[in-house]
This record gives structure tokens, C-alpha cells and sequence, in this order.
């Protein structure tokens, strides 16, 4: 598939078929995704792909956590607020999103279920989550980034789809009941990842970007 064109028509993909995905699939994604850059080529991700039932039990003690309204306790800081333009842009996102699903404004019963299938990885069959150590710089994050944005595109070349998920990451005390990662790791973000259902509408949601006058200058 060109560049340009996997670049513009992945997707952040919000539900999916339960099919799993081929094992050499699943290699094939992660193995294109260690070509992303990094600090010095010190490759401080971790990947670790999760399939099968412990999908399930992760995503079912995320849900229990949210319905409960658990303190979130990320090992990396989220943001609480943005800035403006970043809040309209981000109210932007919500907003178009939650049109096109019919959710309305007041609707709080199906905004909850939604925020709710987030944690649920919207159906995915597989987690893709990346960690680093502890003590490193925030550029061992930067890093992890360029590699979650590496597996997106590797994934979209095999017709597989993902969304990158802060939601998967809120709660990392209970992944780890499930996944035995190295002590010192932070889980900087997951993904849920899986065939794209063609059907849903969530699909079908195009998000926007700024005009490169908005967002680039160019110097001569
Ligand atoms: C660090 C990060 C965290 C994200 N967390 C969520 C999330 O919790 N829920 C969600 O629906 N999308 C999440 N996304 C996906 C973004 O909403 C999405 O990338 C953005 O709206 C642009 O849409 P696109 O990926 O389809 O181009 C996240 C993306 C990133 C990079």
C-alpha cells in the first residue's frame, strides 16, 4: 500500500469482529512496528500482545473499575484539560463522534455505555500494550509512541485495525493481575487491535485535522 495513502486512510477503529487474528499476522505487525525510531536507536519499547480469555479478564476488571468510579492511577500522567485550541478540538471529537453513534447531549445512560465499551476495547480480540522502565526521560515515551503509531500503520497494510487506547492504560494495577510484566515497566498505552467490524457505525466516523496553515510555518 503507498505511504501517503495508509497515512490518511487509517482509522482509529471502534469496534470489531471477535475473529482473532493469524499468530504470523500478529508477528508480522509487531516485527514492521521495531522499525520505528528511537532515542539513540536504544528501542526502550516493550510490546506485549495479549490474546485470547486474559483479553477478556483484563477488560472485565477495567469495566468493574470504571462502573465503580475507581480513582484512575496511570504510571504516566494524563491530562486533566487543554488549552485552548486543543479543548474545542478535542469537544470536536466527542461531539461529531457521539452524532454519528446517536448519542445525544443529555443522553447520560448511552454515554456512559460508550465511555464503557472503551474499556471494553471496543470488541477487540487483541491488546496491544507498550511499556517502558521506570527512570527513564519522557523521550522513552516519545519513543513508545513512535512505536504505537508503527504498529497502527503496519496493522492498516494488513487490513487489521487498531485505536490507540489511554483507556486500557488508566488502570494499570489491574492489567498486571493478568499479565506478569517485569517489575519497573510502565505501560505508557495500549491498543485494541482485531478486524475492523465493516458494519458499525463507529466506522464510519471521519475525523478532521487543522489546515497546515494552522499548525505549520515554514521558515525560508
Ligand atoms: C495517546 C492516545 C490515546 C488515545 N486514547 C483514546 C481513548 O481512550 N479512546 C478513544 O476512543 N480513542 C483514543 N485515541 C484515539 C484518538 O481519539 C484518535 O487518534 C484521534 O481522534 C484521531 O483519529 P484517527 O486516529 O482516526 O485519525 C487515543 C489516541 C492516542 C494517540
Amino acid at each position: 500500500m503507498d505511504l501517503d495513502r495508509a497515512m490518511t486512510q487509517r482509522r482509529s477503529v471502534r469496534a470489531y469482529l471477535p475473529r482473532p487474528v493469524e499468530r504470523a499476522v500478529l508477528e508480522q505487525i509487531i516485527a514492521q512496528a521495531r522499525w520505528a525510531p528511537s532515542w539513540g536507536n536504544t528501542q526502550s519499547w516493550e510490546f506485549y500482545v495479549i490474546s485470547g480469555e486474559t483479553v477478556g479478564r483484563i477488560t472485565a476488571d477495567l469495566q468493574a473499575a470504571v462502573a465503580a468510579g475507581d480513582d484512575q492511577r496511570p504510571d504516566v500522567e494524563m491530562p486533566l484539560e487543554f488549552p485552548e485550541p486543543l479543548m474545542g478540538r478535542y469537544r470536536t471529537l466527542g461531539m461529531n463522534l457521539f452524532e454519528l453513534l446517536g448519542i445525544e447531549r443529555d443522553d447520560k445512560e448511552k454515554r456512559l455505555a460508550h465511555y464503557l465499551r472503551n474499556f471494553n476495547a471496543f470488541g477487540a480480540p487483541h491488546l496491544v500494550y507498550i511499556a517502558v522502565r521506570d527512570g527513564l526521560t519522557p523521550y522513552a515515551v516519545f519513543d513508545a509512541g513512535a512505536a504505537a503509531y508503527a504498529v497502527t500503520l503496519a496493522a492498516h497494510q494488513r487490513g487489521v485495525g487498531t485505536c490507540e487506547l489511554a483507556a486500557l492504560v488508566r488502570y494499570p494495577d489491574l492489567v498486571r493481575r493478568h499479565v506478569d510484566f517485569p517489575a519497573g515497566r510502565r505501560l505508557v498505552i495500549g491498543l485494541a487491535l482485531g478486524y475492523p467490524d465493516p458494519d458499525h457505525p463507529a466506522n464510519a466516523f471521519q475525523p478532521t485535522r487543522e489546515s497546515l496553515d494552522e499548525v505549520a510555518t515554514f521558515i525560508d
